[in-house]
Order: structure tokens, then C-alpha cells, then sequence
């Protein structure tokens, strides 16, 4: 089998293909990938010389090149996206154009070239904010309601993709999911965030009053149940992926890092709220347990303490990145270097 992943030097997408080489090797993985601010070959240093894999370098608003790469292959896995929620409030336009104008390109070269799988990556944030006091869980009928422009631009997204499907037959899947932590996780986002500020004994930035919720899921469990999309997912169908634990806020995020890395909470700085910050996310994944067998398997205290190792033993990882263009932005949204 011949895939595409899009973004694939990114996060989540770097962590697919490192599984994916892993337990497919015989299959042909091409990376496409434009390499933003986001995108690291670095995380793909272990399979660079693997004959199956390729990395092209390009941007998938840009169709003449996009049609170039796409002949003869069987599945695309579509993860290039802008994805942080702090940035797209800052400036949404790169988030319309590459979320939303890059998707639709993609799928109509799937469609012109046959591709036999269109298996597109969204998130949780489409469905909106729940309430912080009450059970409630996202579903796959849940109304769509996003209230920044990065998870407008992803429902636009998800309604294309499903447009394509419905309209021209294109072969489609969309997993959304909740928020990933694990190794490779670009440090603008929170854990790696507060991981690596506590690394350089630099305080934690917790946005208004540090109560909101979110449903975690460790990087390999998303990556493991997209797997069974493209296995045995049923086509035009959507499938929403989470973690086992419900309900810890970001501040008791804070203070769990801080008691394994071993300080105190002196490093916890509360600071201006994210304007239209959602309160709180929780998947309810029982259709993709009950149709696909997926459920999460990695426990997320015992695998948020192997991340912060995975950070203290990559230090010149993150390091190149929290210099240059990140200095840039950290200044510009939290007003400190
Ligand atoms: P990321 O920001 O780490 O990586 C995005 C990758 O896309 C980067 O390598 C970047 O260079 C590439 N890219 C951006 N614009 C491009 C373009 N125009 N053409 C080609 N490549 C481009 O993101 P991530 O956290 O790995 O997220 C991957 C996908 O998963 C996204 O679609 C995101 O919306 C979705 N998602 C993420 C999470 C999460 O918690 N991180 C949760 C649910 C869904
Ligand atoms: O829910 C899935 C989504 O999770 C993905 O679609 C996005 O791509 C991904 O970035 C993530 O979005 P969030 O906005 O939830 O993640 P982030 O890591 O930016 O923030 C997590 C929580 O921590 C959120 O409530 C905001 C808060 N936060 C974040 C940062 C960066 C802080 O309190 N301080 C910070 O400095």
C-alpha cells in the first residue's frame, strides 16, 4: 500500500509514521509536508534512510504540485494543518487558507486520481465548549459549534470532506479527537509548555483561572486508532477518539508535572485568560469501542512522567526551537522571553 500523510513533520503526523514504517514496513509512506514554524525532520530522524519512506517538500494549497505527488496513491492520512488555537486568534488567515483552502485541494485531487482512502484528522474543538459542572460528552451527533477561528476553520474542513462523500462518492473517514501529549509535541502547546519552561526554571503560564478542562489521550493511542479507521472503518462514517481520564483541569496539570519534575508550585504564574477560551472537552469514544474495538490504553499519569523524561533526554530538540521564530511568539503572546 502506497499512503500520503500530509504533515507528516509535524506532531501527531510524525508519530503516525514512525508506527506506521514500525508495523507496515513493507508499505510506501510519502511525507508531504510544507515545513512551517511546526514542521521538524528532526522527529523523523529514525526512518530518513528507510527506502520506503519520502519526504516532499510543499504546500497542499498549491494544486499543480499536489497533483505531481498524489498519482498511484492508495490512501491519504491528511493531518498538514495550522493547529494552535493561541496563533489563529492572533492571525486566522494562514488557518483559512491552509485548514480549509489546503483540504479542499486535497480532495479534489483524491477524487480526480482515485485515491481508494481519504482518511481526514479533525478535533474535538469543532463541537465547541461544554459546561465545567455537569457529565456531558461529545458525540458523533453532537451540533457543531466552534468558537475560535482555528476550530472554524477545522469544522470547515470536516463539512468539505464530508461534501465529498456525499456529492462525488469520494471514499472518505474523519476521526476527531481530544488533546494529544507525548513526545514531539511542539512547545507552544501546554504540557510541552510547561514542561520545558520548568527545564529552563521559567514560570508556568496559566491562562485566567487555570479550571478548564480538556480530554487527554496519549500521542500513540490517536495514532493506533486510526490505524483501525483505515482498517476497518466504515466509509463516509466519523469516529471521535479520546482519553480514559475525564475532568482534571489545567492547573492540576500544572502541579502533576511540577511534583514528578520535584518543585514547587512557586512556578505556576496565572496570566490573561485566552479570549473565548473553552471551558471544558470530553469525548464519549463508545462508538469507536463498539464498532472498531478501539479504547485508550495508555494510562495518563504514568505515560505524562515518561514525556517529561522523553523532554529532560531531548533537550537539543526543543532547545533549537524555543530560539529564533518561537522567542518571537512567546514574547508577543505572553510578554516575556
Ligand atoms: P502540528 O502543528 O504539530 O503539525 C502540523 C504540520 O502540518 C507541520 O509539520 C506543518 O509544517 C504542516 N503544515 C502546515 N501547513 C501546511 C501546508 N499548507 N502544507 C503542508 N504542510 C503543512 O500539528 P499536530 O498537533 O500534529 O496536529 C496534526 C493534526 O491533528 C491537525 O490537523 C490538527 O488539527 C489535528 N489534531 C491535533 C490535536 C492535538 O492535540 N495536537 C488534537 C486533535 C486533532
Ligand atoms: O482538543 C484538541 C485540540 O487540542 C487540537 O485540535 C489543537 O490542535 C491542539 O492545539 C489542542 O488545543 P488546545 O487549545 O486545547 O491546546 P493548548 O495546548 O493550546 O491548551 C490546552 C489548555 O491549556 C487550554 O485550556 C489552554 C490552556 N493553556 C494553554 C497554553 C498554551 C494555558 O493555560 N496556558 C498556556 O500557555
Amino acid at each position: 500500500m502506497k499512503l500520503l500523510v500530509t504533515g507528516g513533520a509535524g506532531f501527531i503526523g510524525s508519530n503516525f509514521i514512525l508506527y506506521w514504517l514500525n508495523n507496515y514496513p513493507q508499505d510506501k509512506i510519502i511525507n508531504l509536508d510544507k515545513l512551517t514554524y511546526a514542521g521538524n525532520l528532526e522527529n523523523l530522524k529514525k526512518v530518513e534512510k528507510n527506502s520506503n519512506y519520502t519526504f516532499v517538500k510543499g504546500n497542499i494549497c498549491d494544486a499543480e504540485f499536489i497533483e505531481g505527488v498524489i498519482r498511484e496513491i492508495d490512501v491519504i492520512v491528511h493531518f498538514a494543518a495550522e493547529s494552535h488555537v493561541d496563533r489563529s486568534i492572533r492571525e486566522p488567515s494562514d488557518f483559512v487558507m491552509t485548514n480549509v483552502v489546503g483540504t479542499q485541494v486535497l480532495l479534489d485531487a483524491a477524487l480526480k486520481n482515485g485515491v481508494k482512502r481519504f482518511h481526514h484528522i479533525s478535533t474535538d474543538e469543532v463541537f465547541g465548549s461544554l459546561n465545567l459542572n455537569d457529565s456531558s460528552k461529545f458525540n458523533e451527533r453532537t451540533n457543531y459549534n466552534p468558537r475560535s477561528p482555528y476550530s472554524a476553520s477545522k469544522a470547515s474542513a470536516d463539512h468539505l470532506v464530508r461534501v465529498y462523500y456525499y456529492t462525488y462518492n469520494l471514499p472518505i473517514t474523519i476521526t476527531n479527537c481530544s488533546n494529544n501529549f507525548g513526545s514531539y509535541q511542539f512547545p507552544e502547546k501546554f504540557i510541552p509548555l510547561a514542561i520545558t519552561n520548568i527545564l529552563e526554571n521559567k514560570k508556568v503560564p496559566v491562562y485566567g483561572d487555570g479550571l478548564y478542562i480538556r480530554d487527554w489521550l496519549y500521542v500513540e493511542d490517536h495514532v493506533r486508532a486510526i490505524d483501525l479507521v483505515l482498517e476497518k472503518g466504515k466509509i463516509g462514517e466519523t469516529y471521535l477518539i479520546g482519553g480514559m481520564l475525564n475532568n482534571i483541569s489545567n492547573i492540576d496539570i500544572v502541579k502533576k508535572i511540577l511534583k514528578f519534575m520535584d518543585k514547587d508550585e512557586d512556578y505556576i504564574e496565572f496570566v490573561k485568560d485566552r479570549p473565548g477560551h473553552d471551558r471544558r472537552y470530553s469525548v464519549d469514544w463508545s462508538k469507536i469501542k463498539s464498532e472498531l474495538g478501539w479504547q485508550p490504553k495508555y494510562d495518563f499519569e504514568i505515560w505524562l512522567e515518561k514525556t517529561i523524561d522523553w523532554y529532560k533526554e531531548n533537550e537539543d530538540w526543543w532547545k533549537k526551537i524555543k530560539t529564533g521564530e518561537y522567542s518571537k511568539y512567546y514574547q508577543e503572546q505572553y510578554g516575556q522571553t
